[in-house]
């Protein structure tokens, strides 16, 4: 396969459908955009993944979403972005990269494969703040899982 390039793009030419793939609200991921560093992979100039890391301090950085085109998945784009968002977070300063994921699915075999660690878990977070239920293989998804990487 070709190799997607990456490219930084400002919020607003954030590629909205891909970021409700891994996040369904759009109103959080509005919030985030506004002071995220945002990356698209562009491959023969389809945007076929994306990523948004933002600051949460100046050591912590957050992973604050990481998608792929659905057709696009599996083929490595999603493993290609997740060690840049890592460069990229190392590059700003950061000492550590966090991020909430569901406590399963295949998201979690893919944040450890890269060395993220299990550091918490939010118990019902996904009953709290997201205004529909959100369900994978027909489990409903309640707590949210932090996880980090010390870089
Ligand atoms: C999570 C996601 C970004 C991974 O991107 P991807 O391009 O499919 O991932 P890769 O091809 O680089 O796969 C890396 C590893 O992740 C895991 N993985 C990725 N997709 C998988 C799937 N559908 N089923 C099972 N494992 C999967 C595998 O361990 C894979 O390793 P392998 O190469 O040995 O199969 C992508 O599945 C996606 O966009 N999902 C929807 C949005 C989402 O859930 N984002 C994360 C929110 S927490």
């Amino acid at each position: 396969m070709t190799i997607p390039s990456l490219h930084k793009v400002p919020s607003e030419q954030a590629p909205m459908a891909l970021l409700l793939e891994a996040d369904p609200s759009a109103a959080i991921i509005a919030r985030y955009l506004q002071d995220g560093h945002c990356v698209v992979a562009r491959l023969d100039e389809a945007i076929v993944g994306v990523y948004v890391i933002k600051a949460l301090s100046a050591e912590t950085w957050e992973l604050m979403n990481i998608a792929v085109a659905p057709e696009r998945q599996g083929q490595g784009i999603g493993a290609l972005l997740l060690r840049h968002a890592i460069d990229q977070a190392r590059q700003l300063g950061a000492q550590r990269l966090e991020l909430g994921t569901g406590s399963f699915g295949h998201q979690l075999t893919f944040y450890q494969r890269a060395g993220f660690r299990v550091v918490a878990v939010e118990p019902d977070y996904f009953l709290q703040h997201y205004p529909e239920p959100l369900f994978e293989n027909g489990l409903q998804h309640r707590d949210r899982l932090r996880l980090a990487l010390e870089l």
